[in-house]
């Protein structure tokens, strides 16, 4: 696991926007997994400042969304879609019909299973940015997610309910269910690189790097996977050794 610990939120946006932004220039077609939450915000500001700066096209490449919430439209503003709309999608040149977030408005619990389908007819995930829940969680991936799972309705934890709470008018608005991409899903990604800032998740980001490998702290998964970067600023690596 590579680990880059910064000093700031802008260098997180540099140096994961340089990242994915090699990816795309390497490949015009790639496939790049994408993350909401605050954490990946400078992310996106530097991919559409430098998309723009250095005529990088998005026209080809296909995206895939972690995650969304159960019950909401892409048209409501706290859904993921909605997010991924007015922070990165409407700045580039993507196709919107080459993005995909999973639809929080299903009828069944069967129809999100196409999704992990989808992304393997696309050739997979080259390159998958994560944020991390204080819990730990991955994508929606709360603690006690079996390592084997796909893309499927997940419930939301009281402390993922409380964390999230503060983008909305009152915790009572907070969806209970999510859809997410599985535990599978995500390490079946070419390549990881997580973002996380700040003191709140610094006790995830030590159980990820030093901590037993178990359901108790999904992100522990990680460990697992053979290329995984880490940037992560001084607050969110002040318990590592
Ligand atoms: C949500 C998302 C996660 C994200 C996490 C952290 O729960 N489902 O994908 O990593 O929030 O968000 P933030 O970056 O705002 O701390």
């Amino acid at each position: 696991m590579n680990i880059i610990v910064v000093k700031t939120e802008q260098e997180i946006g540099q140096k994961t926007g340089d990242l994915i932004l090699n990816k795309v220039k390497e490949n015009p077609k790639a496939v790049i997994g994408l993350a909401t939450g605050s954490s990946p915000l400078s992310t996106y500001k530097y991919i559409i400042e430098n998309s723009k700066k250095e005529n990088v096209s998005w026209h080809d490449i296909t995206t895939f969304n972690l995650d969304e919430y159960k019950g909401l439209s892409g048209i409501h503003n706290q859904s993921y879609r909605y997010f991924m709309t007015h922070n990165l999608f409407n700045h580039i040149d993507i196709q919107k019909e080459n993005t995909f977030v999973p639809s929080g408005m299903i009828e069944s619990d069967d129809e999100v299973k196409v999704y992990d389908e989808k992304i393997k007819n696309a050739g997979g995930i080259d390159i998958q940015l994560l944020g991390i829940g204080v819990n730990g969680h991955i994508g929606f991936n709360e603690p006690g997610t079996s390592f084997d799972s796909l893309t499927s309705v997940v419930d939301l934890t009281d402390q993922t309910i409380e964390a999230n709470s503060r983008f909305f008018n009152d915790k009572s608005e907070v969806p209970t269910q999510a859809v997410s991409m599985g535990l599978k899903s995500i390490m079946n990604a070419k390549e990881i690189v997580l973002i996380a800032m700040g003191e709140n998740k610094a006790k995830a980001i030590k159980e990820l790097v030093t901590g037993e490998v178990s359901t108790d702290w999904p992100c522990t998964i990680l460990q697992n996977h053979p290329k995984v970067t880490l940037i992560i600023d001084e607050k969110a690596a002040s318990l590592l050794d």
